[in-house]
């Protein structure tokens, strides 16, 4: 598929997503627990959503994600409005930077994406390392109890503007020995106005996590969680919640 039609794609796909509503309860998050927080870096940043939204809260952001064309959109957006921000092609369960930040973030399931302990392991250490004394690393990641109380079922969804019309249809299988759902998409890509098709097929794996061991995981890494709520507000996570939000403190 061309890069052209790919950028589209995305950008029709998440449409609805509000990373303006999104950032200022993350920056809401990170002020309750670091209230002198100033610079940040976006782990799994992908296009650059959530970063520019950090970057007109008046915070010095970085934003480091593992895919050239992710970064390459977030690179061509930041010259059309005027940003700053740095965007670096890196894996969160290496990347090493020379400075460190107040806080870190990832966010819509970076972690989750994360589905072997050592990967785990390894972005905690990442994000150990970039983060300043008492500084906080915010994610939100699929939630064990939700997924297993309402357990993901197959899906058909389209999303068309004036240049594209997508069909997607997602089949989800759950391994709850591992807790990773492996998520099917087939994607069809209309283009207009002659509905030339083109087709994608994507496979997803989603790691849903339990407080347990995300409490485990971080006394590992000097971490503990400060927060820890249901996605967009601040209430306590339910099993009725599929995403919530977890808030770890770095200790003095
Ligand atoms: C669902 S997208 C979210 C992107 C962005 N945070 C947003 O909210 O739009 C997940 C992103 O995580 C990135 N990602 C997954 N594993 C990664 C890793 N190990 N290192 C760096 N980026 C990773 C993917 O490339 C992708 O851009």
């Amino acid at each position: 598929m061309q890069f052209k039609e790919y950028a589209n794609y995305y950008n029709l796909l998440y449409r609805d997503k509000n990373y303006k509503e999104e950032s200022e309860y993350i920056n809401t998050l990170i002020k309750k627990f670091a209230p002198h927080s100033k610079s940040l870096i976006d782990l799994g940043c992908g296009t650059g959503n959530h970063a520019f939204q950090f970057e007109n809260l008046n915070y010095e952001v970085k934003g480091v994600d593992i895919s050239t064309s992710m970064v390459t959109i977030a690179e061509d957006k930041k010259k059309s409005c005027n940003s700053q921000i740095d965007f670096e092609e890196g894996d969160i369960r290496s990347y090493r930077d020379s400075r460190k930040y107040d806080a870190v973030v990832s966010l819509f399931h970076v972690m989750s994406y994360q589905t072997s302990n050592d990967d785990l392991e390894k972005a905690f250490a990442t994000a150990k390392s970039l983060l300043k004394e008492n500084g906080v690393f915010v994610f939100d990641c699929w939630y064990g109890p939700g997924v297993l109380t309402d357990l993901p079922v197959s899906r058909k969804k389209t999303f068309e503007d004036s240049v594209l019309r997508v069909t997607r249809i997602s089949n989800s299988a759950v391994d709850f020995n591992t807790n990773i759902v492996t998520v099917d998409f087939n994607i069809t890509i209309e283009t207009k106005p002659t509905l030339q098709e083109s087709e994608l097929h994507e496979i997803h794996s989603m790691r849903y996590f339990f407080r347990p061991e995300i409490m485990f995981l971080a006394n590992l890494y000097n971490l503990e969680i400060v927060g820890h709520y249901q996605w967009m507000n601040t209430e306590v996570p339910s099993e009725k919640d599929w995403y919530c939000v977890f808030i770890l403190r770095l200790r003095s």
